[in-house]
């Protein structure tokens, strides 16, 4: 029996997938624009631990800076250009923390699924650091955010610092023992790499009282085939092409 599911079907991956500078506020905005009231978003830590967002860990493709983004403190991280790679009218964007992006999904009531995206050998500190983070922030909040990893060491953080925010196991190949490790992670939902979903493993989620979620949904002959099938969220880079309402 699975829990009742408070978030929408559609889900703007990195605010407005690759239409504005992916995980800066200008993305999220973007993504509103278009009608989303739920984003998914990349967070790992600055070498003294504020959470931030960015999906690499090396700075060269998103920013002005260069090598790896965790081991700089946040006062350096907050001085690059994350938006001036995407284009000129981005240019000076800078890198969100996890509590800016918290603060604008709050006032605006817009739902948030936090990927924490570990620098490696930081995975259990991340999922912990993140965790504690949003139960802060949304604390008495009717929805809080679903917080899901690739890493199930992030995730054992994330129970251990705040286990009543919902969880949910990324999974780009079916790994051997993945239900065991989510169902010890008390996820309640996983969030496949969308061609690994088919009839079985929706029944299989839902034995295991979990819910069906999709990543990266870009063409719709893809996400027809998800709606099809069951599953209950997709996320997107096309903002421009999905109607969340729909
Ligand atoms: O959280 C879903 C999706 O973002 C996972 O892959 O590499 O785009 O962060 P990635
Ligand atoms: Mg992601």
């Amino acid at each position: 029996m699975t829990a009742p599911w408070p978030y929408p079907r559609w889900i703007a991956h990195r605010g407005a997938g690759r239409l504005a500078p992916e995980n800066t506020l200008a993305a999220f905005r973007l993504g509103a624009q278009h009608g989303f009231r739920m984003f998914e978003c990349d967070a790992k830590l600055s070498s003294d631990g504020v959470p931030f967002l960015m999906h690499d860990p090396t700075l060269e493709r998103t920013t002005n800076g260069k090598g790896t983004g965790g081991v700089l403190p946040w006062s350096e991280l907050a001085q690059l250009d994350a938006g001036g790679w995407h284009s000129r009218l981005y240019a000076g964007e800078p890198l969100p923390t996890l509590e800016n992006l918290a603060r604008y999904c709050l006032a605006n009531g817009f739902l948030l699924n936090i990927e924490i995206k570990p620098t490696p050998g930081t995975e259990e500190q991340t999922g912990r650091v993140v965790a504690e983070q949003a139960a802060r922030m949304w604390q008495g909040q009717a929805v809080p955010p679903l917080l899901s990893s690739f890493q199930p060491q992030a995730l054992a953080g994330a129970q251990a610092a705040a286990p009543h925010l919902p969880r949910a196991l990324l999974l780009d190949t079916l790994w051997d023992g993945w239900a065991d490790v989510a169902r010890q992670l008390g996820c309640v939902a996983l969030v496949c790499n969308y061609a690994l979903w088919d009839a079985a493993l929706v029944d299989k989620a839902r034995g295991l009282g979990m819910r069906t979620l999709s990543y990266t949904v870009n063409d719709e002959w893809a996400a027809e085939r998800l709606i099809a099938l069951g599953t209950d969220g997709i996320i997107t880079d096309r903002v421009d092409l999905f109607s969340p309402a729909g």
